[in-house]
């Protein structure tokens, strides 16, 4: 172990009160306030530049323009930046973020999307496609997550159910919702808690957050799964729910998810299966003879999951699936209000009016690609996922983390991963850096398994790696900035530093 691990240990075993006290009291120093300020404008000052590339090249809006412009002249002006854009994702160079993208695809969800652009499902008198649009959404979702066959005739006290929201984050919240609300309602609970893995999304503290749950993230065990003795010892008389990924977000590697909801059952906690990244590969990956471990309602225990439609399911991006056993615990994410002078008011998820253009491109892209589709997608997926693995596995400084599905991520034991991340960004990728260990990923699309794709990756990576052992470290790029905030015990002023990110996204 290094001095500096060693540092990092005894930081990580300070009450987190205490370090956010210091950092309170360091930061109305006038002096440090000061030198922070400076510190901070640097570093974004050089970040603001790289964030308008077409200041100068296009007109800027700080207000509206006086008279409407010419349609064909802004469709020109928007046509000529898409084409800037479109070819980093479309050639495969991104980690995730695109996961289909083929032309014929993208041309067909944007037709859904002209058809049915004024739908809004709030008013579900005036549009009932979209109620039956997310109906069966929500139906062919359950049923693809081990609902089983019968689940459309069982009852509300078992039928797997549930809601079509806006994406992975709110499909969590609502759970968590969910289940602080059951819980207030049903047992008296005043100071809910709420138990995840640490590789669990970062939509869970989110949650935990806005919902005023108390989150205990429970460090996973050294196969970077959720350390099942850990996760029990965790749980306390104000626990309401705990979580497992299928997968997480970082290593792409399914938690124990039967063992976790045996315990959650006997014990009568709720149990989230957060499958926004792998639900619609996992059950596929299975039949195609990957080793997936049970993790959806065919596991007695699990009480709800989230799953997106817009990343494996290939919808275009904005729209998940949250679903509950029983409809028991899916009323308590509903919201209705009753003596508004506006009127009766019910809304089921966190927002008011919502794109049904998105349920309807949702409901299409799954109907469009059918079983066989999705199973021919993650043949594809899954042998490039191969290709990648064993490119990596031929580098020696490298490692993997874990046997994912349909993820490729690595540390270095003897490199800077985060400078062959950055050597691989200026070959064109786009992939995660991730901390603690710190290492990078590349969740596998079907946009990696175009032609040539995965060579590319490999070769790059071969490269980057040959780049960073024969060049030292000169400090620029983002690699000094990922292992700061990766090792940097006082996280607030990171957090500062990223709110002032957030400022500029804002700044025209
Ligand atoms: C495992 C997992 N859960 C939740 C989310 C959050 O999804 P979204 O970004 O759609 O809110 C992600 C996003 O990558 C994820 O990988």
């Amino acid at each position: 172990m290094t001095l500096k691990e060693l540092g990092q240990q005894l930081l990580d075993r300070v009450d987190p009160r205490v370090i956010a006290a210091t950092e309170r009291a360091l930061k109305a120093i006038p002096f440090v306030r000061a030198k922070l300020d400076e510190e901070y404008g640097g570093m974004l000052d050089g970040l603001a530049h790289s964030m308008r590339p077409y200041a100068g090249q296009v007109p800027t809006y700080a207000e509206l323009p006086s008279q409407g412009r010419d349609r064909a002249d802004i469709l020109k002006e928007m046509e000529s930046i898409a084409a800037t854009e479109t070819p980093r994702w479309r050639d495969g160079f991104l980690s995730g973020a695109v996961y289909n993208g083929d032309a014929g695809h993208v041309d067909f969800m944007n037709k859904v999307y002209a058809l049915t652009s004024q739908v809004n499902p709030l008013h579900s008198d005036v549009w009932p496609s979209a109620t039956k649009y997310e109906a069966e959404i929500v139906s062919m979702v359950a049923d693809m997550l081990g609902a089983g066959p019968n689940n459309r005739q069982a009852g509300p006290g078992e039928q797997i159910c549930g809601a079509v929201s806006s994406g992975g984050t709110e499909s969590i919240l609502l759970a968590m919702k969910s289940y602080r609300d059951r819980a207030r309602a049903e047992r008296g609970e005043r100071s809910p808690e709420l138990v995840v893995p640490s590789t669990a999304h970062a939509a869970f503290d989110k949650a935990a957050h806005f919902f005023r749950i108390k989150l205990k993230r429970v460090p996973v065990g050294k196969d970077f799964l959720a350390d099942v003795k850990a996760m029990k010892a965790a749980v306390t008389k104000h626990t309401v729910v705990l979580v497992a990924s299928a997968p997480g977000f970082p290593y792409g590697l399914v938690d124990p998810v039967e063992e976790l909801a045996a315990f959650a059952k006997k014990r009568g906690l709720g149990f989230h299966v957060d499958a926004c990244l792998g639900g619609f590969v996992l059950p596929w990956a299975r039949q195609l003879g990957a080793p997936v471990p049970p993790f959806d309602f065919s596991v007695p225990g699990v009480t709800s999951m989230s799953v997106d439609t817009h990343k494996y399911g290939y919808a275009a991006k904005g729209t998940s699936v949250v679903l509950y056993r029983g409809h028991g615990l899916r009323s308590y994410q509903y919201y209705t209000l009753t003596d508004w002078p506006g009127g009766l008011y019910f809304s089921p998820t966190l927002a008011g009016s919502r794109p049904g253009a998105l349920s309807a491109a949702a409901w299409a892209a799954m109907v469009s690609m059918g079983k066989e589709g999705y199973l021919e997608a993650t043949r594809k997926i899954l042998a490039t996922t191969e290709q990648m693995k064993t490119g990596v596995r031929a580098v020696p400084e490298l490692e993997l983390i874990g046997e994912a599905v349909f993820m490729v991520a690595f540390r270095s034991k003897s490199l800077d991963v985060y400078r062959v991340l950055d050597e691989l960004g200026k070959r064109g990728w786009n992939l995660n850096g991730l901390h603690r260990p710190a290492a990078v990923h590349l969740c596998v699309t079907l946009r990696h398994t175009q032609e040539g794709v995965a060579e590319r990756f490999v070769n790059d990576l071969k490269a980057a790696v040959e780049e960073v052992k024969s060049k030292p470290a000169t400090g620029g790029g983002m690699a000094p900035v990922y292992g700061m905030a990766g090792t940097m015990p006082l996280k607030g002023f990171v957090g500062d530093f990223l709110k002032k990110y957030l400022d500029l996204l804002y700044k025209v």
